[in-house]
């Protein structure tokens, strides 16, 4: 065996228990090279007379998290983990897994090969595959539910969620739980006790956790209703609970095989490449692109300024992150009414049984009101959630300036002002940033962090750190209206009124682009978010609209008779009695027909891959302007902050991932039949005919240091 380092898998004998160790930082993924290492451990532990028990074990913040995700679509070379788990399993000498850290997927898999397995106190297992589009391939989907039952095995398969080690204890998905720092030692007594034993070995696959076939099979159709409500348009659950299906009713060798095949078919599905494009997009998006060496400024306490539906989602989820946070209103009931919208996102959260009430009481203790500026001398970074007026904003920044101490990160929450303008009107705009968050602000992943011209560094890194606290998905955008995802959303709602204009129903645009994976269509969406919105961004842009631009009345007419979307019963849907599933409503039909008449326009038919192209072709067209005017970094970024605030099929992995699906070409020659038809709307991007020219894709402009005008 070898003994020396730094191999990515090494073992040492201790007492006659071989400890083999993972060791490929930063989370011991299973790579082609660890996989083969790993094996040729295990055999070496067959052969060593002196060893008489094994010990599986990873250095550094995880036992291992799972495959190396940057295989997956390559040639992967054997043994892969399957059979790394058969033969642990069939171990003739008693193996036992110590586990800390995210222990998932591959990982996870290893660990169910084991004959017993210790885990530390904060660990947390999972088989987050169906994430990625795929379902365990190492034998996770017949081992697991065998260990803990159909009912929480066929959750963990399907979801992807993970247990806590406490949990895991409970369903039996491991054996005994120690302190952190203490299961390496705990594995290799209990590994030297079992060999001391002689007892027979507890091998998983034959564990009894599905004997009552009957009962495994209700428990299984139950979480197949729920995961089928909630993962409508994917394939990996699907697969995995089919897997689980053959875990209850053939033996485990079918099981195994069955297992195999599935992860192959998802393997080469589309929907995998387009998840693991989103996992990587996230991860890149959140490297932080801040020059030099700038450290986040230290965040404490934090100040909220106002306390309506965004400043308390901000709120909560600033408590969640054990922050300390100030409110602060105009006056004593406005700040009532603020801190009382705080409290009631944490009775929810209670009465949903996602929060301990003795938790939400602490997590409240850290909330304070005013409506004093001078409460927030102390505060290390405020944000501003008050109304969208350019002027009310410069009142509020100059006084923050006044009051706060100095270094104060002083962002705002504005989803479209020019925050240059807002920083220019202090005498720090070196901190001032932009921190805008989607509604519900503790729910909704994404956060733009908007970076105005003369905003420090270390400002730039406070929002990125924070982000992390937040465990939102942070994307950085430079300063225009409506930032990267307001602005391209703008564009491609315009696209779908021009299509009802001329033809489409707003139900038929729905509902190609509901097919194409949307949760919504943009009809549905404008009824849920209120017509208001919508409008009091049309009256902004009247000053500055050009005269070319297409201007279509159909919304503006739903506004004027009241028709705001579900909050008042109807809007383009009719909900009678509050009920969420819009209805059509024929009147609205005669009332698109009617504004058709009037501008002499003659209806004809869509067909939903046309809608579906042409929506498609204004998100891509703006998405790439984005791009060529530097507001986005990369191409990436852009899929980031539409699957995470936006409703994009993250399956598909974002509107640039699928421009190059398509191929640009293919775009670029949409464009220029419709630029045919309203030049000034369907105007190409430069950037997107260059790269169609070139042959390349969106693609190869998200490299971390590339230029955005390649
Ligand atoms: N394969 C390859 N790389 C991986 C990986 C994997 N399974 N899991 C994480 N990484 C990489 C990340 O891309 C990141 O790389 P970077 O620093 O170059 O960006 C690095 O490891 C650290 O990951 P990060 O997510 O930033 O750290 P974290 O502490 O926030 O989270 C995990 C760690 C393991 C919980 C998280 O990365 C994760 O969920 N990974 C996916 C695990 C998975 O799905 N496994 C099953 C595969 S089928």
């Amino acid at each position: 065996m070898n003994e020396s380092s730094p191999q990515p898998v090494r073992s040492q004998i201790r007492d006659g228990v071989a400890v083999i160790t993972i060791d490929n930082p930063p989370v011991n993924a299973l790579s082609d090279e660890v996989r083969q290492a790993l094996g040729r451990e295990l055999e070496a532990t067959v052969r060593d007379s002196n060893v008489r028990a094994v010990v599986l074990h990873g250095n550094g913040r995880t036992f291992c998290a799972g495959a190396d995700i940057r295989e997956f679509g390559k040639v992967r070379e054997q043994p892969w983990t399957a059979v790394l788990a058969a033969q642990v399993e069939a171990s003739a000498k008693p193996v036992v897994a110590a586990i800390h850290g995210a222990t998932l997927g591959g990982g996870l898999e290893l660990a169910l090969g084991a004959h017993y397995r210790v885990a530390a106190r904060s660990a947390t297992m999972g088989l987050p595959e169906v994430r990625l589009g795929l379902i365990p391939g190492g034998g996770g989907t017949q081992r697991l539910p065998r260990l803990v039952g159909a009912a929480v095995g066929a959750e963990m398969v399907a979801t992807g969620d993970s247990v806590s080690a406490s949990r895991a204890l409970e369903i039996g998905l491991v054996d005994e739980v120690v302190d952190d720092g203490a299961e390496l030692a705990a594995a290799i007594d209990k590994a030297g006790e079992l060999a001391a034993s002689g007892e027979a070995l507890r091998r998983t696959r034959n564990a009894e956790g599905l004997k009552d076939k009957a009962l495994a099979l209700v428990q299984l159709e139950d979480v197949r209703a729920v995961v089928g409500r909630r993962s409508r348009g994917l394939l990996a659950p699907t697969v995995a609970l089919d897997a689980v299906a053959k875990a209850i009713e053939g033996s485990f060798d079918e099981g195994l095989e069955f297992e195999l095949d599935a992860f192959q078919r998802c393997l080469e599905s589309p929907q995998r490449a387009g998840l693991i494009h989103a996992f990587f997009a996230e991860r890149r998006a959140s490297r932080s692109l801040v020059p030099g060496a700038a450290r986040p400024r230290p965040v404490a306490r934090v100040a909220v300024i106002g306390g309506g539906t965004m400043g308390a989602g901000i709120a909560a989820a600033l408590l969640e992150a054990d922050l300390q946070v100030v409110m602060l209103e105009r006056d004593g009931s406005s700040l009532d009414a603020g801190l009382g919208r705080v409290r009631k996102i944490h009775s929810r959260l209670v009465d949903s049984g996602r929060l301990a009430a003795e938790a939400a009481a602490e997590v409240l203790a850290r909330l304070r009101g005013t409506v004093a500026y001078e409460d927030l001398g102390d505060v290390d970074l405020v944000i501003e959630a008050a109304f969208e007026d350019m002027d009310v904003k410069k009142d509020i920044f100059r006084t923050l300036e006044r009051v706060c101490k100095e270094g104060a990160v002083l962002a705002t929450n504005t989803s479209y002002l020019d925050i240059d303008r807002i920083a220019e009107a202090t005498r720090r705009p070196q901190d001032v940033i932009g921190l805008h968050f989607f509604s519900p602000a503790n729910v909704m992943k994404l956060l733009e962090i908007v970076v105005p011209a003369k905003v420090a560094d270390d400002v730039v890194a406070t929002g990125f750190e924070l982000a992390r606290r937040l465990k939102k998905v942070a994307v950085r955008s430079g300063v225009c209206d409506g930032f990267i995802g307001n602005r391209i959303l703008f564009t491609y709602r315009e696209a779908a009124s021009h299509m009802m204009e001329d033809g489409a129903s707003p139900y038929e645009i729905d509902q190609a682009l509901e097919a194409f994976g949307y949760a919504m269509g943009p009809f549905r969406t404008n009824d849920l978010t209120g017509g208001d919105i919508a409008w009091a961004t049309r009256r902004r842009k009247d000053a500055t609209r050009d005269p070319r631009a297409r201007y279509v009345r159909i919304a503006d007419q739903l506004y004027e008779r009241g028709w705001l979307g579900q909050k008042t019963g109807r809007g383009y849907y009719r909900y009678p009695e509050g009920a969420r599933a819009g209805q059509p409503d024929p009147e609205v039909l005669a009332l698109v027909d009617a504004e058709r008449k009037a501008r002499g326009i003659g209806p004809r038919p869509f067909t939903p891959q046309e809608i579906v192209d042409r929506y498609m072709a204004a998100l891509i067209n703006e998405a790439a302007k984005v791009l060529e005017d530097g507001i986005a970094v990369r191409p990436s970024d852009i899929d980031v902050v539409l699957v995470n605030g936006y409703g994009f099929p993250r399956w598909r992995g974002g509107p640039m991932k699928y421009a190059d699906d398509i191929g640009l070409p293919r775009i670029v020659e949409t464009l220029g039949r419709l630029s045919e038809e309203d030049p000034h709307f369907w105007s190409p991007s430069q950037l997107l005919v260059r790269l169609a020219g070139q042959g390349r894709t969106l693609a190869t402009l998200n490299s971390d240091h590339q230029a955005t005008h390649a």
